[in-house]
């Protein structure tokens, strides 16, 4: 009987040990500060409307989504002309009437640089 309660103690010391160790070791998700985000006008979305730099204005907030491009699952001339702009339309219809799913509404949250200020 005191082999069981000893391993049970042992068992409970290392399931706390364990939780808090993942806490300490696994960072917090970084969560924007939406109120601390630069506004983004218009012109300055405008400059971002190539390859190399592709921003997109999404219901209300702006994204960078130059690293994207290459890992959206269509050639990259489907996104290309939604870059620099407003593009709730390009996502919210993927071009032919159909939303996106909510997996890719989350994945944009990875890519927010600021609000839009001409919303
Ligand atoms: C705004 C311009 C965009 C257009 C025109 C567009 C268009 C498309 C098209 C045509 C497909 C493939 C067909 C289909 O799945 O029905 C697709 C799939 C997908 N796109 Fe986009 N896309 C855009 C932006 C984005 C962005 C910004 C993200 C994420 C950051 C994204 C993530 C995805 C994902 C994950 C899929 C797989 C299907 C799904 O989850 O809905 N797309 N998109």
């Amino acid at each position: 009987m005191k082999k069981l309660t000893f391993t049970a103690f042992v068992a409970f010391c290392t399931f706390i040990a364990t939780v808090l160790a993942l806490s300490v070791l696994v960072p917090e998700r970084v969560v924007a500060d939406h109120d601390k985000l630069p506004a983004i006008s218009a012109d300055e979305l405008a400059e971002h409307d190539h390859e190399a730099s592709c921003w997109m204005a999404i219901e209300g907030k702006v994204y960078d989504l130059t690293d994207y491009l290459p890992l959206h699952p269509t050639p990259l001339s489907i996104m290309l002309p939604w870059c620099g702009r407003e593009a709730t339309e390009g996502m919210r219809t993927k071009g032919y009437g159909r939303d996106h799913s909510p997996a890719a509404w989350a994945m944009l949250d990875d890519y927010l640089v600021g609000t839009y200020a001409d919303e």
